[in-house]
């Protein structure tokens, strides 16, 4: 494990053979879909609390990491979730993920689901509100996303997207701002599908 993520200042380098085996496809050239960093906790709290979201919702993470805005949500909004999913592509992150759930109690893995997957064929039609570090998503991948969460999501639906809006005139901006994330300071959207 020592070998899977090596630290350097707050960001991640996830081992070569991860990405390699994924295709060279997913890499941009604003540094890969691939490339890591995470939100504080700090961002995250202050975001999910300006969502205004329902209690009793479902919260998906797509491109979960090594999970800890999933855990942290579930984790600090008990009565505003009854279940947080995180689904994360690349194998090695989607394993430590899967390790820290493992520590948590029972109760506690009831509210939390890591899947290892493609944000784009894994299904995520019950959230009520997404979570999306987009910063290394290309135009592309954006354009893809929202048609997808635009067919898939339910009226009134809230995503939280890190440096890029969602591209489709369906999703209203009802917040944005500057956050703090572990590789510096990154505009955070709050969208709601009208
Ligand atoms: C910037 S990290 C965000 C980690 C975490 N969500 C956070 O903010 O703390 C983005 C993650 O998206 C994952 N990812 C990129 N494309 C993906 C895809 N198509 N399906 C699932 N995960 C993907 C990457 O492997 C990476 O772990």
């Amino acid at each position: 494990m020592s070998t899977l993520l090596s630290s350097s200042i707050g960001t991640y380098s996830i081992r070569k053979n991860d990405t390699r085996s994924l295709g060279e496809s997913r890499r941009t050239s604003r540094g890969g879909a691939f490339a890591y960093g995470e939100i504080t906790f700090e961002a995250l709290t202050q975001v999910i609390l300006l969502t205004n979201i329902e209690p009793h919702s479902v919260m998906f993470d797509l491109g979960s990491g090594r999970g800890l805005a999933v855990i942290q949500t579930a984790l600090t909004f008990p009565n505003l979730f009854s279940k947080c999913i995180g689904i994360e592509m690349i194998s090695s992150l989607y394993h430590v993920s899967a390790a820290a759930r493992d520590q948590l109690t029972d109760e506690e893995q009831k509210r939390v689901e890591f899947m290892q997957g493609d944000l784009f064929k894994v299904d995520w039609c019950n959230a009520n509100l997404v979570f999306m570090a987009a910063t290394c998503f290309d135009e592309g991948m954006m354009k893809s996303f929202a048609c997808l969460a635009e067919s898939k999501l339910k009226p009134g639906s809230k995503i939280i997207s890190v440096s890029q809006k969602i591209p489709s005139q369906r999703f209203r901006v009802v917040h944005q701002d500057l956050y703090r994330m572990s590789w510096g300071n990154a505009q955070v959207y709050i969208s709601e599908l009208l």
